[in-house]
C-alpha cells in the first residue's frame, strides 16, 4: 500500500520524506489556504521534496477553466498529479488531461458509481472521502471495498486512493478493503508506528539492560 501525505506544510513533509514511507503528497485547496504562501511556490517545493504524485486541485469548475488550469499546474513539475471535482465538467477534463499524459486525481467521491465513472474518464487516482461519509453515519469501508470490486471486475488500473482518513483504523480499514493508497495527515501517519505495549515492552528491556550492564 502506497501512502501519501495530506498536507501543505513543507516542512512536515520534508520531516516524514526522511523516514522513506512517503510515496505522494495530496493537497487541497483548504490545505494551501492554511499554508499562507503562493500556490505554484508551495507545489514547486513538494514536488522537490517528493518524486511521487503531488497532488494540486484546480479551482475553476467549467471544463474550459479546468484544462486551462489543469495544464498551468502540470507545467510545475512532471510529477504534479491534477486533481478535479468528481462533476460533469471534471470527467470531461480527466479524459482531456489524461489525454495529454498528465495524472489525473479524481476527488469528492462519495459513490461507487462516481468511481466507475473515474475510471472510465481515465482517472490515475480516486479518491473516496471516508471520514466525510463517517460525518454523516454512512461507511466509508464499505464504498472502498465496493470500488475495489468493481474496479477488479472490469480490469480498471485506476488506483484507489483513500482519502478523508482521520485515525489509524481507517488506515488498516482501508488497507484491508484494498485500496492501493492511503493519503493522511502527518499526525496520522506517525500514530501508525505507536502501540503503549512497544514503548512499555521496551521500557522493561532497557531497564534489565541497565541492571545487567549490557552494552552493544
Ligand atoms: C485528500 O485528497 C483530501 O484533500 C483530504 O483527505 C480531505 O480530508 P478531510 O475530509 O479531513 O478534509
Amino acid at each position: 500500500m502506497k501512502f501519501f501525505v495530506d498536507t501543505a506544510d513543507t516542512k512536515d513533509i520534508a520531516d516524514l520524506a526522511e523516514s522513506g514511507m512517503i510515496d505522494g503528497v495530496t493537497t487541497n485547496p483548504s490545505l494551501i489556504a492554511k499554508a499562507g504562501r503562493p500556490f505554484a511556490d508551495v507545489i514547486q517545493e513538494i514536488c522537490e521534496i517528493v518524486p511521487g504524485p503531488v497532488s494540486a486541485e484546480v479551482v475553476a469548475t467549467d471544463y474550459e477553466g479546468m484544462i486551462t488550469e489543469g495544464r498551468k499546474l502540470a507545467k510545475i513539475a512532471d510529477n504534479v498529479a491534477v486533481k478535479l471535482p468528481l462533476t460533469w465538467d471534471g470527467l470531461k477534463a480527466c479524459r482531456t488531461l489524461s489525454g495529454d499524459g498528465t495524472q489525473v486525481n479524481v476527488t469528492l467521491c462519495f459513490s461507487a458509481n462516481q468511481a466507475l465513472l473515474a475510471a472510465k474518464a481515465g482517472a490515475t487516482f480516486i479518491s473516496p472521502f471516508i471520514g466525510r461519509l463517517d460525518d454523516i453515519n454512512v461507511d466509508g469501508m464499505e464504498l472502498i471495498a465496493d470500488i475495489r470490486q468493481i474496479y477488479d471486475n472490469y480490469l480498471f488500473d485506476t488506483e484507489i486512493l483513500a482519502a478523508s482518513i482521520r485515525s489509524a483504523n481507517h488506515v488498516k480499514l482501508s488497507a484491508l478493503a484494498g485500496a492501493d493508497v492511503a493519503t493522511m495527515p502527518p499526525g496520522v501517519i506517525k500514530s501508525l508506528a505507536n502501540h503503549p505495549l512497544t514503548d512499555k515492552g521496551l521500557e522493561i528491556f532497557l531497564a534489565d539492560a541497565q541492571k545487567a550492564g549490557i552494552k552493544v
